[in-house]
């Protein structure tokens, strides 16, 4: 599975770390940044080129990460296809792709330990959406909106 990952400075350290560990598992991981630790980077600047791969299918699910994870989440949500959410427990790591076929996971780097993020991310990847009808009619109506402006 293509798998990308970005963060901010807030994530830098975890995104590491994750990158590491999901290649160690056989993942074929795109990084895009931070590629140093610079405190005054922005988290839209990595996350919105990963955020529009992911609705152009070139990656089949993300990662992003930032000091809380919700400027990433907020950011990713904006671009058209991409289903984006904080994620901070297990059942919502699954649940998510499942039922509202989340592409993305964002984590915050200041607030969520590395055992657990991999945990987290390990449930998320390992995670199909259900395709059940009424999954797919609510999904229908998010996706209405992104042709509208309200
Ligand atoms: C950066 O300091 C921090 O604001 C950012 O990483 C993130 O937490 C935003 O949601």
């Amino acid at each position: 599975m293509k798998v990308g990952i970005a963060a901010d400075h807030g994530g830098y350290e975890l995104k590491e770390i994750i990158s590491t560990f999901l290649k160690s598992l056989g993942y074929d991981v795109k990084d895009y940044g931070a590629y140093e630790l610079n405190t005054k980077d922005d988290y839209p600047d990595f996350v919105i080129p990963l955020a529009r791969d992911i609705a152009l299918q070139e990656i089949e699910k993300g990662i992003a990460i930032c000091g809380s994870g919700v400027g990433a989440s907020v950011a990713a949500n904006k671009v058209a296809g991409v289903r984006a959410a904080l994620i901070n427990d297990h059942f919502s790591a699954h649940q998510g792709v499942e039922d509202d076929d989340m592409n993305m996971i964002c984590l915050g780097g200041r607030v969520t330990g590395f055992m657990a993020a991999e945990e987290l991310i390990i449930s998320f990847l390992h995670a199909k959406f259900t395709g059940a009808e009424r999954h797919k009619r609510r999904l229908k109506k998010v996706e209405d909106l992104e042709t509208r402006n309200n």
